[in-house]
């Protein structure tokens, strides 16, 4: 059976922690230079709708080290920029690779990829979700906690694509999510209802980004406009003023608390640079991990035999 990741919903709770697993082997054994080619002559198909530095520089690093190649595509120099549908492209780019990451605007878009493609399909950021970036917060977590057991996590600012991620991986893994979001900015309805409807997992919706720290392991934002809305920039400043992650707000929070962020930054809107240029910011961590979760992703769902023979050596 081909596997996709189009939302975290699409992985158990235990698919999640062989996932982080695996990675911690792979960032192990890549450190010490004994990382073994597990993907040697598979092919990824990298689709961009949208623009990306960690993503994309990422997930083209972790299929060379696996001894694997990728073939990078923009919507302009496809035909995906004069319509072929999403359906045709998924057919044709099974004959030729192993499996496709796509980053785009509509989450519909990679459904329909993953439904007509033979091929596992990865959702590399919609305007929905972004389960690349929370699987791998995940491990970084995991890194600097010893454990996901009891996490709080307080997101400050949108309830955009990120925070639809984190509820789902809230739903799959039973941790206390807290979500401070202005009025009108909270995260996709139908997310929230799922969370609330399996009763797995806390989420806590405020607008207050104090009491959202309070009990918090991680304090987390992401830019205030997301790609896309550029255009609502200027007014989101002002709307989203008061939900900076500052050294006030993060000595609201337990003094063991840690400061992520997706990245890219803007530094002195979402996040100041004390802040984020401060001990107690694991960003970078963060932004490394993605190649590592992703090496664990693409193994699992092309060499699925070396993904279950590593984790069973461990
Ligand atoms: N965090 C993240 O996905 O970054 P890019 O947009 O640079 O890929
Ligand atoms: N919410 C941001 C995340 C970027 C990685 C965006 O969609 O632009």
């Amino acid at each position: 059976m081909k596997r996709d990741l189009c939302t975290i919903l699409d992985l158990t709770a235990q698919e999640v922690q062989s996932l982080i697993a695996r990675a911690r082997q792979m960032k192990r054994d890549w450190t010490t230079g004994t990382l073994g080619p597990s993907l040697a002559g598979r092919v990824l198909g990298l689709i961009f709708v949208k623009p990306s530095t960690r993503t994309r520089v990422s997930f083209e690093a972790a299929m060379y080290r696996l001894g694997g190649h990728c073939i990078t595509m923009t919507e302009r120099d496809t035909q995906i920029g004069r319509k072929e549908s999403m359906a045709d492209t998924a057919r044709v780019l099974s004959r030729y690779v192993d499996g496709i990451m796509i980053r785009t605007y509509r989450h519909e878009d990679v459904e329909e990829l993953a439904r007509f493609a033979t091929i596992p399909v990865i959702n590399g950021l919609t305007d929905l979700f972004h389960p690349c970036q929370v699987l791998s917060d995940l491990l970084t977590i995991e890194e600097h906690r010893g454990s996901l057991d009891g996490l709080h996590v307080a997101w400050i600012g949108d309830g955009n694509n990120v925070a639809n991620s984190w509820i789902n991986a809230s739903i799959r893994l039973g941790f206390t999510l807290h979500l401070a979001c202005p009025p009108g900015y909270e995260p996709d309805a139908g997310t929230l209802a799922r969370s609330r409807s399996v009763g797995r997992g806390k989420v806590v919706l405020t607008t207050d980004p104090f009491e959202a720290v309070a009990a918090a392991d991680i304090l987390y934002t992401d830019v205030w406009a997301s790609m896309g809305q550029e255009s609502e920039e200027a007014a989101r400043k002002t709307v989203f003023a008061s939900y900076q992650i500052s050294t006030r707000l993060l000595e609201a929070a337990p003094p063991h608390a840690r400061v992520m962020h997706c990245l890219p930054a803007h530094r002195g809107d979402e996040i100041t640079d004390d802040v984020m240029d401060g001990p107690r910011s694991i960003v970078f961590d963060q932004a490394e991990n993605r190649m590592h979760l992703q090496m664990a992703l693409m193994e699992w769902m092309m060499s699925p035999l070396a993904f279950e023979s590593a984790l069973a050596q461990a």
